[in-house]
């Protein structure tokens, strides 16, 4: 894995923005794979004011999220399809048949997950997938204990993460206790993986995926195993890595090889 270390949020979501920004020049039709949460927001801003200020250019690119909640509809105000209009689409030039996600409200909920793995392998695959962390060690929505060869499919979430997912949701109404989400085994197949940590909340929880055993019950931790993980992190979400400076040495000494994994 490649682990770089920004000093704050702004600095994670510039890096982060640097190699979105990277691959749409080498790969103007590129497939991105898109997160929610608060993490990547700063991404997002970056990438829409790239966008706005310098013409970075999303016209080919198509996207592939990684979840959404069971039983929300793309109009629920809490659903990601919403957060993912508001904090992006609707500020950059991706057309709207190039962007996908996962139905909460499919039918068969079965042939729709089937359906979105298959048109991601049509799409040839995902060239950039960029990820978050959750308190319980979570990517996507694969709580602890996901099979390491998951696929798309429903899964019903853990305790920290209703709880931690709160505080999107207005009092009295109450946050989804399912989701739909790429499987772990979906997100290894990425090209790259690009997971950002910030905040001193995933210090703990980040140094078990990146310097801990590789276990389902650290669905993160299955990054280990892919050939190119990149870990950006600032400050204080880097507190508990026990190899920082070590880190931080290949990032200043090593720039020549084109990245290491
Ligand atoms: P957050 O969520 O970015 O809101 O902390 C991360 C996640 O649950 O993947």
């Amino acid at each position: 894995m490649r682990i770089i270390i920004e000093k704050d949020y702004a600095g994670v979501s510039r890096r982060a923005a640097d190699f979105v920004e990277a691959l749409l020049r080498r790969k103007p039709n590129a497939v991105l794979g898109l997160a929610t949460g608060s993490t990547p927001l700063g991404l997002y801003r970056e990438l829409i004011r790239r966008h706005k200020d310098e013409g970075l250019d999303f016209s080919g690119v198509t996207t592939f999220n990684l979840d959404e909640y069971y039983g929300l509809a793309p109009d629920h105000p809490q659903s990601y399809h919403h957060f993912m209009r508001v904090n992006l689409f609707d500020h950059i030039n991706v057309p709207g048949d190039n962007i996908n996600i996962p139905s909460g409200t499919a039918k068969n909920i079965a042939k729709s997950c089937d359906d979105y793995e298959r048109k991601i392998r049509e799409f040839g695959g995902i060239d950039l997938q960029i990820l978050g962390i959750g308190s319980d060690g979570h990517i996507a929505f694969n709580e602890p204990g996901s099979s390491l060869a998951s696929r798309t499919r429903p899964k019903t979430l853990a305790p920290e993460t209703i709880r931690d997912n709160a505080r999107f949701f207005g009092e009295g109404e109450e946050v989804p206790k399912f989701a739909i989400t790429m499987g772990v085994g979906t997100i290894l197949e990425s090209a790259a993986c690009l997971l950002l940590a910030t905040g001193k909340g995933k210090a703990r929880i980040l140094a078990e995926a990146v310097e801990g055993p590789v276990t389902s019950q650290v669905t993160a931790s299955a990054l280990q195993l892919h050939p190119h993980a990149i870990v950006i992190a600032d400050d204080e979400a880097a507190s508990c890595l026990k190899r920082r400076a070590y880190y931080e040495h290949v990032e200043r000494v090593s720039s020549g090889f084109g990245g290491e994994s």
